[in-house]
């Protein structure tokens, strides 16, 4: 299997499957890049981890996993970070065997809309059959760990990552300024800053669920305070980088950035962002762009949206192929799932969104180093 790495610079490498055998069965990453002397602890990877967790409420998977981390690599004696590579794993917890007697049984008919197909085509009869191996979602649990310690050197720098449901089948949140959305961050279930959109998406989503069903969402991820000018040109544009690390995650089908799909019919007097100046700095009165212009950040918040598929796993009898016989068999309804994504995958988002915003700042950094560009430039990037 290739590509179980992310970034340049700043690099996260995840390794694990949700149903490895033996007790040290688990996920890891290990994190490139990260500087010395930082007091990253524990107890700040496990408030990411939290977020992610599963079995902790009505809208998500009853797997019960504690998702208890342990930093295995990197941290010295005296408690801090010593510019070694960092370790994290986060052990399965929860791997029953009625789980995985269930998967054996429907081992060579995939799940529609699941990974297994192209595992199938892939990897052959090797293919980890039990809780879909590197294409489960518990895959994303190293990438919250990896993220939670972007987060903590983007924290250093002033800059805030903070991703929501925007919409729940059909149900909008209203228009909150960065500072709203903040005050109330998880204070639901769906995480919902609109308290009113949020008691409605709940009840749907669990109206689905009676059903057997799962629905679909969208997720809003906003970089506050990210310094302008960071992000190459042409093929490395930060949207770009951006975008890779986002749909790298399972279950994304669509991404915009600022107005994203409503520019195809907007006019150019409208969608361009107006300039204007205060205390010498160059802002933007709208920010139709998402916070880049020509690949670049623009100083303005960096607003990414992702279209979330609804979980694949139902509760009703589908038809699918057994790709042993090749013949077409029912595959029954399967019971541990999450009736919708977005009450969960919106801290992963927060996690790449963070990698990829951290490396593209060192390569600008770096860059920048050698570059010793005239410095009434260099201090325009700062704000
Ligand atoms: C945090 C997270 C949790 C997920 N949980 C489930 C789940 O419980 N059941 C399921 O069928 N898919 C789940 N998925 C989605 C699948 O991993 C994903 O749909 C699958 O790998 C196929 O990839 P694709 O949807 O990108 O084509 C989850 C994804 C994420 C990011």
């Amino acid at each position: 299997m290739l590509g179980n790495s992310f970034g340049r610079l700043f690099r996260v490498t995840t390794c694990g499957e949700s149903y490895g055998i033996g007790k040290g069965s688990g996920l890891a990453v290990i994190v490139d890049g990260v500087p010395p002397g930082l007091k990253i602890t524990k107890g700040y990877i496990q408030k990411e981890l939290d977020k992610r967790k599963p079995g902790v409420g009505k809208l998500n998977s009853p797997r019960k996993e504690t998702d208890q981390c342990e930093i295995f690599a990197g941290i010295g004696q005296d408690g801090v970070t010593t510019g070694a590579p960092l370790g994290i794993i986060i052990y399965n917890v929860d791997t029953q065997k009625i789980h995985i007697d269930q998967y054996r049984a429907y081992k060579d008919i995939f799940r529609p809309g699941h990974a297994a197909y192209n595992f199938f085509l892939k990897y052959g009869e090797a293919q980890d059959w039990c809780g879909a191996g590197r294409s489960s979602g518990r895959e994303t649990v190293a990438r919250v760990a990896g993220g939670a310690v972007a987060k903590f050197i983007l924290e250093r720098e002033g800059i805030e990552v903070v991703a929501y449901t925007k919409e729940c089948m059909g149900i909008k949140a209203k228009e909150m300024s960065f500072n709203e959305i903040k005050k109330n961050y998880r204070k639901n279930e769906i995480n919902c800053p609109d308290f009113e959109a949020a008691k409605k998406m709940e009840k749907k989503v669990l109206e689905i669920k009676e059903e057997g069903d799962t629905a679909g969402g969208v997720v809003e991820i906003i970089a506050h305070n990210f310094p302008p000018g960071i992000g190459e040109p042409v093929f490395d544009k930060l949207n770009a980088t951006i975008a890779h690390a986002l749909c790298s995650i399972g279950a994304i089908k669509g991404i915009e950035f600022g107005a994203g799909f409503k520019v195809a019919n907007m006019k150019g007097s409208e969608n361009n962002d107006q300039p204007y100046l205060v205390g010498g700095k160059v802002r933007f009165k709208t920010n139709n762009a998402g916070g880049f212009l020509g690949g670049m950040s623009s100083g303005e918040d960096i607003i990414a949206r992702l279209a979330v598929k609804p979980t694949p796993t139902i509760s009703l009898e589908q038809i699918s192929i057994n790709m042993k016989t090749m013949k077409e068999e029912k595959l029954k309804p399967i019971t541990r799932r999450d009736p919708t994504l977005v009450a969960r995958i919106y801290a992963v988002a927060e996690a790449m969104m963070a990698i990829a915003l951290l490396d593209g700042l060192y390569m600008a950094r770096a860059y920048d180093a050698m570059a010793k560009l005239d410095k009434k430039w260099m201090d325009l990037k700062k704000k």
